[in-house]
């Protein structure tokens, strides 16, 4: 445990990986320094200015408990990465949109960039001790055999330096809107390393790391293959099991089925489990879409067409879950959506998130603008600036139109973002949304009022009580 207490770790990238796990070891390890480096000195400014940049319950505390103390914010590489010797890779790995492999695979640009700033630092340093870079960003299992080498072929000045450092991979499974509690009792903890001496010392470090508040069962330890690939099949297994009960919603709508009981029947299966079986308007995020695309890019560049065609097929169920519900707002509203005034309830990727990357909530939108709609929305964490910046990095090759842009109204109430509306669009599984005062809403909309709740949040039968016409995601058509 004593050399533990001379350990910094450095993080680098200050997005939701870094500055949440960064905080959450920085609280269990007050003697201990963690530092948390990004290139974005506005996005370092807001840390440091007390005004916490992402919307993470729970997070804005458990800062302020450490920030200053043994938890710090920089921009600057040098004081970031001076006398560290564990350095966490916590920067983005979106999907790449040229070249090769686009639309599929990772673009690992930004771990490229960041693992080059260790190694150029390291270039004009002799090595005392041996160093660890660590993967927590996802990436396609090798990943680590080429940030080896471009570690390796920089130590020009210091040839030793090249027998003083690791590369592991620890990825993270830390899921927004309940991050924290993820971080605190994790499922489990994946550390993937070489079998050398240097890397086992090194993966010691980081096992006594989490196991001062993870019982020790739960921390695998295993080959950085192995941990490199785990993440990218976990996150392909949550995706396939929401298109699974996806797939099945449309045939509950269809038979009168509700789609819900269906989930309870098959979950109570202790070998299937409950969760991940709520059906929804499809699975959104930065992460599922671009790690199953990325491992439907894997199986097919090793040369398994039918095994990437099978991972394929969980991501076309997902789009065509998008297009298949906003096909249907367009029909039901007698393919007649200009000058119509639309509201989004919701378009954060899910609850307790100001997150709208990936967001289902996207597509809908871009559909209906298509369809020349005027759209009025309501999140209550999401805010435009970041909704306009996540749908042009979405549809990167279809900008939006200055016409489109002058139709996305963003509301502060559900009732604001009502008045005058055809249709409530209910997107994001917000708690709120469960409890609005619907009858208020439907007396400031126009007529017929229509409500598309496309998570399975409202009680369908009040609503038709009050004179909405009501679709219900896997359990009614609009009546
Ligand atoms: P993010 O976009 O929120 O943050 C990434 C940060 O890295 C940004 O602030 C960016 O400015 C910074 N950055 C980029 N290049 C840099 C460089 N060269 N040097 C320093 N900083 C740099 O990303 P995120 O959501 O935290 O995700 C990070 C990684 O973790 C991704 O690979 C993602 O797939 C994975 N992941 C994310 C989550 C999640 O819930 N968001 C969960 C598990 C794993
Ligand atoms: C997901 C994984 O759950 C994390 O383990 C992983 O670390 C993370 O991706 C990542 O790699 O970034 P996250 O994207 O934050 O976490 O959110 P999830 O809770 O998994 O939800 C993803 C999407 O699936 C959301 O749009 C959600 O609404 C949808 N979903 C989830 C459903 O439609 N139905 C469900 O039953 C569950």
């Amino acid at each position: 445990m004593e050399e533990e207490k001379k350990t910094k770790f450095v993080f680098i990238g200050a997005g939701w990986v870094g500055s949440l796990t960064s905080a959450v070891l920085a609280s269990h390890w007050p003697e201990n320094e963690f530092h948390v480096f990004d290139i974005s000195t506005s996005i370092i400014d807001r840390w440091n200015s007390g005004q916490v940049p992402i919307y993470e319950p729970g997070l804005e505390e458990l800062v302020k408990k450490s920030i200053g103390k043994n938890l710090f914010f920089t921009a600057n590489k040098d004081i970031a990465f001076k006398n560290a010797t564990v350095f966490f890779i916590c920067v983005n790995t979106p999907t790449k949109v040229k070249g090769k492999g686009k639309g599929e695979v990772h673009d690992l640009k930004f771990v490229e960039a960041c693992t080059s700033a260790v190694a150029d630092y390291f270039a004009n340093v002799e090595m005392k001790d041996t160093i660890a870079i660590v993967e927590k960003s996802t990436v396609g299992p090798r990943t680590s055999c080429f940030l080896k080498s471009l570690f390796s072929e920089r130590q020009v000045k210091y040839k030793e330096n090249k027998n003083k450092f690791c590369v592991m991979s620890n990825p993270e499974f830390l899921a927004e809107g309940v991050a924290i509690r993820d971080l605190e009792h994790p499922d489990r903890i994946i550390i993937g390393s070489d079998a050398d001496v240097r890397s086992k010392l090194m993966l010691d470090k980081i096992v006594t790391l989490y196991s001062r508040f993870v019982p020790r069962e739960k921390i695998i330890t295993t080959s950085t293959f192995t941990a490199e690939l785990s993440k990218l099949a976990s996150n392909a297994f949550l995706a396939q099991r929401v298109s699974s009960i996806n797939s099945l919603s449309p045939i509950c709508e269809k038979l009168g089925i509700d789609v819900s009981n269906l989930s309870t029947c098959i979950g109570s299966d202790s070998r299937i489990g409950n969760k991940y079986l709520s059906a929804s308007i499809g699975f959104g995020g930065s992460c599922l879409e671009k790690d199953l695309l990325a491992l439907v890019y894997l199986a097919r560049s090793l040369g398994f067409e039918e095994v990437a065609d099978y991972w394929k097929a969980v991501y076309n169920i997902n789009a065509y879950q998008k297009r298949r519900i906003s096909d249907m707002i367009v029909q039901e509203m007698l393919n007649s959506l200009s000058f119509k005034k639309l509201t989004l309830l919701g378009v954060a990727f899910k609850k307790n998130t100001s997150d709208c990357r990936g967001s289902a909530a996207l597509t809908v939108a871009r559909d209906l603008l298509e369809e020349s709609a005027h759209l009025q929305i309501y999140d209550p964490k999401a805010t435009k600036d970041h909704f306009l910046r996540e749908m042009q990095a979405y549809f990167p090759e279809e900008p939006l139109t200055e016409e489109m842009t002058k139709h996305i109204e963003f509301m502060s109430s559900p009732l604001l973002a009502a008045k005058d509306s055809s249709a409530l669009i209910i997107l994001t599984e917000w708690d709120e949304f469960r409890s609005l005062d619907y009858a208020s809403l439907f007396e400031q909309m126009s007529k017929p009022a229509f409500v598309f709740d496309c998570r399975g949040v409202t009680d369908q039968e009040q609503l038709k009580t009050i004179g909405f016409k009501v679709y219900k995601l896997g359990v009614c058509l609009p009546q």
